[in-house]
């Protein structure tokens, strides 16, 4: 067992009503365009970071397995960024589990690089701001800096490392919005977000779509500051309908949604036409998440509920910001 210090995190995942898609530059992870999100509360991502001088690499354990190959480089390549910053070079183990299923359509990615970032730079002994821990954590998944901090985020996209990272919007107790997550598929995606990501310039649609961004983010900002959810609603389900279509289009195409996304979709427009709150929004997969306000969510969970193909739902609130659990100075001393 490593002896070196040692800290524990939390993060939650996020779901985007204004979506990420393509990047300016894929390797520093910096977006094509300005995303907003809500983070997840409910469901969490718990990491620990253990210096390991006398190891010769990293270790990494998700979920109880051991992982090999490209899982454990990313995670590598990750910690190199931190021990580059902190000026240090031992070696580390890494422990994290989520506490949601996956392939649940929840991705994990988020919530995993940012309670990595944040377990990571403090037993390196790194202590920085949370706008800095939200930029390193999006070189490991660009959504990740988003979950940095709780309630609703946006990210601007300012083309520029420096300054390419989460801003709070809004406290979690702004608005208690429930997120109806709608299995309908438990396999995992066969095309991660990192590879979409770089077929996003192929499609036609895709300039139109990042020059029309802040447009909708601004609709969007306004409906939550606001708490105009019909606003809100619109803008999301646009937003959302958009990124899939660039990516339907993109060259090779790729079709995330299943039969039973396209029949949870009609059921949320159904709703609304007969005056229930709530809208859907889909990210690389083919579960959509559900948004409602807190009071209509047993309603709208049992009507998504009774859609057929629908094999499980999970429920998430608006959750807050990633931090530290633990810390442990010197395990050998
Ligand atoms: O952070 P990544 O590389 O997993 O990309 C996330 C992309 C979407 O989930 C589809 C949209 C978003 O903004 O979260």
């Amino acid at each position: 067992m490593p002896t070196g210090p040692s800290a524990t995190a939390v993060a939650h995942p996020n779901i985007a009503f204004i979506k990420y898609w393509g990047n300016q530059d894929d390797a520093l992870r910096l977006p094509a365009n300005d995303s907003l999100s809500m983070t997840l509360g409910g469901l969490q991502t718990t990491t620990s970071v253990t210096l390991a001088p006398d190891d010769q690499s990293d270790e990494a354990t998700l979920n109880g397995n051991r992982l090999t190959g490209p899982a454990l480089e990313r995670i590598s390549r990750h910690l190199d960024l931190i021990r580059r910053r902190a000026g240090r070079r031992e070696r580390a183990v890494v422990i994290s589990a989520n506490d949601f299923p996956t392939g649940s359509g929840v991705a994990s990615s988020a919530s995993g690089f940012a309670a990595l970032t944040v377990a990571a730079c403090a037993a390196y002994g790194l202590d920085l701001p949370a706008a800095e821990l939200s930029r390193l954590a999006r070189r490991g998944s660009g959504s990740a800096c988003r979950s940095l901090f709780g309630g609703f985020v946006v990210w601007p996209a300012t083309g520029d490392d420096a300054t390419s990272h989460g801003q709070p919007l809004a406290a979690a107790d702004h608005w208690p919005l429930v997120d109806w997550v709608v299995v309908v598929d438990r396999s995992a995606k066969h095309v991660g977000s990192t590879a979409g990501h770089q077929l996003a310039t192929s499609s036609s649609l895709q300039p139109s779509r990042v020059q029309t961004c802040p447009h909708r983010l601004a609709v969007a900002t306004q409906a939550i500051l606001a708490r105009d959810f019909a606003q809100l609603a619109e803008v999301a389900e646009l937003d959302s309908d958009l990124m899939h279509a660039v990516m339907m289009t993109s060259s090779p195409p790729i079709l995330y949604w299943q039969p039973a996304s396209i029949r949870v979709m009609h059921q949320v427009r159904g709703l609304r036409r007969a005056g229930t709150p709530v809208f859907y929004t889909l990210d690389a997969g083919a579960n959509p998440h559900c948004l409602c306000p807190a009071e209509s969510a047993e309603d709208v969970g049992r009507a998504l509920e009774s859609v057929p193909g629908v094999v499980g739902l999970l429920r998430a609130e608006v959750g807050g910001p990633a931090r530290i659990l633990s810390t442990v100075v010197d395990q050998a001393g």
